[in-house]
C-alpha cells in the first residue's frame, strides 16, 4: 500500500517496435489515468524489453500483441521468470478492444476492464494531494453508485410485491388441491394443521426462488450487442447472516411444532379396542385377543367408528409398514418378538372402507401387501365378531379362511397364477420335481412337510429361503390339517 499522502505513480514500460502503437498508448493512458501513469520506457525488441525490465522496474509492461518483430511467446517465457511483482498486457489494436493481462505472481490471465478497474478502485481508497481529478470523478462515481442503489432499491420491491402475490397463489392452490386423501381419524386433525403450516412455507419458498429467478431472466438478460461480463460479487455478510439464521429458525419451529403433533397422535385412550396386527412377507392378519372365546383371527381390519383402537404391531420375517393413508399416522412392524411390538393409536371416524397398504419395502411381493380396512358402527363390529367365532363346520371352509388369515395367498394363487410360490390349484397328488433332480408326491405327508420344515424339500423352479419356518408355531395340528383339506379340494 503507498503511503497515504503520496499515491505511488504506477510506471508503465511500452515494448513495440511500431511508433504510432507507443504514442497512442501514451495519450490513452494520459487521458484515462492523469498524472497516476508515468510511461517510463519503450523498447522494440526482447533484449531491450529484458534489460529495462531489471533496470527501470515497471509495474506493468503493454506489450504490443499485433508486432512481429517482437516474438511475444518468449517474451512471455521469461517474464515470468523473474521475482519482482509486475503484470504485462498484451495489447491487440487489430482485435478491437480486447486485451489480455498476466500477473507474474499468480500467471493468472484477466481481462484489461477488470485490471483498470482493481487500479481505479485502488486509486480512489488512497488521498490524493491534488484531488480535482480526483473527487470530482468520486462524486461522479457516488453519484452512479446512488442511482445503481435506487434502481436496485426498485427491482427489489417489484420483486418483493410479486413474491407475495405468488405466495398467496400457490398457497391458495396447495389447500385447495387434494393432495392428501379424506381425513377420516381423530389422529389426523393434527396432522393436517402441520401440512398446512408447511404448504404457507413452501409456498413462500418457491415463490422466492421462483420470482427472483424468472423475474432476473427477463429483467436483466442480456441486451443485444452488449459482450461485457457482469459485475464481479465476492460476498454479501448480512444476506448471508438471513439465509442462514432465517432457515434455522424455520426449521426449529416445525421440529417443536413437529414434537407437540407426535405427543398428541400417541396420546392413550382409556379402555381402547386392543388388535394384534402381524405383518408377514407379503399379507397382514390381525387378531382381536379382547374378544370372547376363540382368539378371533381375521384378514381384513374392522374397526368400530369413534372408539380408540390400540393396534400392537409385529412381523414375522422382515420390517413391514402399516399405513392407512386416510388415517394419516403410520408406523414400522418390527420382527424380533416381544420386545419389538410397537403401538399405533388410531380413533377411526368415518364409516367406510380404507385400504391398508405396506409402506416399507420388504420384498419381491411387497406391492401386493395390502389389507382392507372396513369402519363400521359398533353394532355392526359386535356382529361380525360374533360371526367370526361361529366357525363353519366344513374343514375345507375352515383351511380356506386359515390360508387368507394366516396370510398363505399373499405367495400361493389357488388358481394356477404363479406368485413367489406354487400354485396350490392342482397341487395335492401331483408329482413335484425337486431342486436335487428327483421327485416328491404332494401327498398329506408332503404338504405337512412343507408347512412346518418349508426348506426340507425346494421345487426347483422357485427359491430356497423364502418360507417363514414360523407356521408350526403359529398355528395348531387341527389348523394345518385344515389347510391341507383345503389344498387337496383345489383340483
Ligand atoms: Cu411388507 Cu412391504
Amino acid at each position: 500500500m503507498p503511503a497515504a499522502n503520496q499515491p505511488k505513480k504506477r510506471r508503465v514500460l511500452i515494448a513495440s517496435s511500431h511508433g504510432l502503437f507507443a504514442q497512442g498508448l501514451r495519450s490513452l493512458l494520459r487521458e484515462r489515468q492523469g498524472e497516476d501513469v508515468e510511461v517510463v520506457g519503450v523498447v522494440s525488441n526482447l533484449a531491450e524489453a529484458m534489460d529495462s525490465l531489471e533496470k527501470l522496474g515497471p509495474d506493468l509492461v503493454i506489450v504490443d500483441y499485433d508486432d512481429e518483430a517482437l516474438n511475444r511467446d518468449e517474451f512471455l517465457a521469461r517474464f515470468i521468470e523473474g521475482e519482482k511483482k509486475l503484470r504485462v498486457v498484451l495489447l491487440s489494436l487489430q482485435s478491437g478492444k480486447e486485451a489480455i493481462i498476466y500477473d507474474r505472481r499468480t500467471l493468472a490471465a484477466a481481462q484489461i476492464d477488470d485490471w483498470l478497474e482493481e487500479w481505479e478502485f485502488m486509486e480512489n481508497g488512497t488521498l490524493s494531494p491534488d484531488g480535482a481529478i480526483d473527487n470530482r470523478e468520486k462524486i461522479q462515481n457516488g453519484s452512479v453508485r446512488m442511482e445503481n442503489r435506487s434502481k436496485s432499491g426498485k427491482h427489489l420491491v417489484i420483486a418483493g410485491i410479486l413474491v407475495v402475490i405468488s405466495t398467496i397463489v400457490v398457497a391458495f392452490i396447495l389447500q385447495n388441491i387434494r393432495l392428501l386423501p379424506e381425513a377420516a381419524s381423530a389422529q389426523a386433525a393434527s396432522i393436517d394443521n402441520l401440512f398446512r403450516g408447511e404448504f404457507l412455507v413452501i409456498a413462500f419458498l418457491f415463490s422466492l426462488i421462483v420470482v427472483f429467478m424468472v423475474y432476473s431472466i427477463f429483467v436483466f438478460r442480456r441486451k443485444q450487442g452488449d459482450t461485457t461480463d457482469a459485475g464481479h460479487v465476492t460476498g454479501n455478510t448480512r444476506l448471508e447472516v438471513t439465509w442462514t439464521v432465517l432457515p434455522l429458525v424455520t426449521v426449529l419451529f416445525f421440529a417443536v411444532w413437529g414434537g407437540q403433533s407426535l405427543k398428541e397422535v400417541t396420546r392413550a385412550a382409556a379402555d381402547p379396542l386392543v388388535v394384534n396386527v402381524i405383518g408377514q412377507q407379503f399379507a397382514w392378519r390381525f387378531e382381536y385377543p379382547q374378544a370372547n372365546g376363540d382368539n378371533i383371527v381375521s384378514d381384513k381390519l374392522y374397526l368400530p367408528v369413534d372408539k380408540p383402537a390400540l393396534l400392537q404391531l409385529s412381523s414375522l420375517d422382515v420390517i413391514h409398514s402399516f399405513w392407512v393413508p386416510e388415517f394419516r399416522v403410520k408406523q414400522d412392524a418390527l420382527p424380533g418378538g416381544e420386545a419389538f411390538v410397537r403401538p399405533l393409536r388410531i380413533t377411526p371416524t368415518i364409516t367406510g372402507n380404507y385400504k391398508l397398504r405396506c409402506a416399507e419395502l420388504c420384498g419381491a411381493g411387497h406391492t401386493q401387501m395390502e389389507s382392507d380396512v372396513i369402519v363400521t358402527s359398533q353394532a355392526d363390529f359386535d356382529s361380525w365378531l360374533l360371526g367370526q367365532s361361529n366357525l363353519a363346520a366344513d374343514p375345507v371352509a375352515r383351511g380356506q379362511k386359515i390360508a387368507t388369515t394366516f396370510g398363505c395367498l399373499g405367495c400361493h394363487s389357488v388358481d394356477g397364477a404363479r406368485l413367489v410360490g406354487p400354485t396350490w390349484k392342482g397341487l395335492f397328488g401331483s408329482e413335484v420335481p425337486l431342486l436335487d433332480g428327483s421327485q416328491a408326491t404332494a401327498d398329506e405327508a408332503y404338504l405337512l412337510e412343507s408347512i412346518v420344515d418349508p426348506e426340507a424339500k425346494i421345487h426347483q423352479d422357485y427359491p430356497a429361503g423364502v418360507m417363514a419356518a414360523t407356521y408350526k408355531d403359529q398355528m395348531t395340528a387341527e389348523q394345518i390339517n385344515d389347510l391341507i383339506e383345503f389344498i387337496r379340494s383345489l383340483r
